[in-house]
């Protein structure tokens, strides 16, 4: 796991934009996995400014969902679906037919994972996955507790998200249920970057790189990750010991 700290979170945006950026560069067909969230937006915010400026290549780019909260509609605002559609595949004008997320409304669950796990395979097993941590630690929707041997699964949330989890609401939602990537394909990607800015995250963060391997805290499963980037502004690595960073 290679930790790097950028002093400002504006700064760790755009070095995070790059290294996607590059990654597009290199492999116009690229199959990316995304979060949602407040961790990876100024990333994207960034990658689409570099892509217009740079007439970087988009169009076999294909953009697979990290997860979603069952139960909510594709346009309620603080769905993953709507999130990605503002911030990532619209500005990027990437075509519905490369574009797989999850429905949080379907009736078939388990089918929904399976199509999702098939689907990713099927299309050569993600380059870059990009990921935020929830304060508990979990990554996706794999909350604590969470079994490390599943693919694409539906789970209970854990109550720290359904509490954090309202911040993306216009109003109170219930959540219980989330569809996530699992840890089978976390550990699959072949780049898996992390992203965390600000004070709140210092406490997690700093349990991910010192607390036991395992799945009580579901971050700490990114130290055995063959490529990790965990990418943080000054404010989330403050508590990380000084040997930790680079
Ligand atoms: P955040 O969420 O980026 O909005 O902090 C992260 C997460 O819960 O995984």
């Amino acid at each position: 796991m290679k930790i790097k700290v950028y002093p400002t979170s504006a700064l760790q945006s755009k070095a995070a934009a790059q290294v996607i950026a590059d990654q597009i560069r290199t492999k116009p067909d690229t199959v990316v996995c995304l979060a949602t969230g407040d961790s990876p937006f100024g990333t994207y915010r960034e990658l689409v400014r570099m892509v217009r400026d740079s007439h970087i290549d988009c169009s076999r780019l294909r953009v697979f969902g990290l997860d979603e909260w069952v139960g909510i509609p594709p346009d309620n605002t603080g769905s993953c679906h709507y999130y990605l559609h503002e911030n990532f595949i619209r500005p990027l004008a990437i075509g519905n037919d490369r574009v797989y997320l999850f429905d949080g409304l379907s009736k078939d669950l388990s089918g929904e994972c399976s199509r999702m796990t098939e689907a990713i395979r099927h299309a050569g097993g993600i380059d870059i996955m990009i990921v935020g941590i929830g304060m508990n630690g979990h990554i996706g929707f794999n909350e604590p507790g969470v079994d490390v041997n599943l693919w694409a699964h539906a789970i209970e949330l854990d109550e720290i998200t359904k509490t954090v989890g309202q911040k993306y609401f216009q109003s109170a939602t219930p959540l219980s249920k989330g569809i996530t990537q699992g840890f089978q394909q976390v550990f699959a990607a072949r780049t898996l970057m992390m992203l965390a800015h600000g004070k709140k995250k210092a406490s997690i963060i700093r349990q991910t790189a010192e607390a036991p391997v395992g799945i009580a805290i579901p971050s700490t499963l990114l130290r055995q990750h063959k490529n990790s980037l965990i990418m943080l502004d000054e404010e989330a690595a403050s508590e990380l010991a000084p040997s930790l960073r680079n």
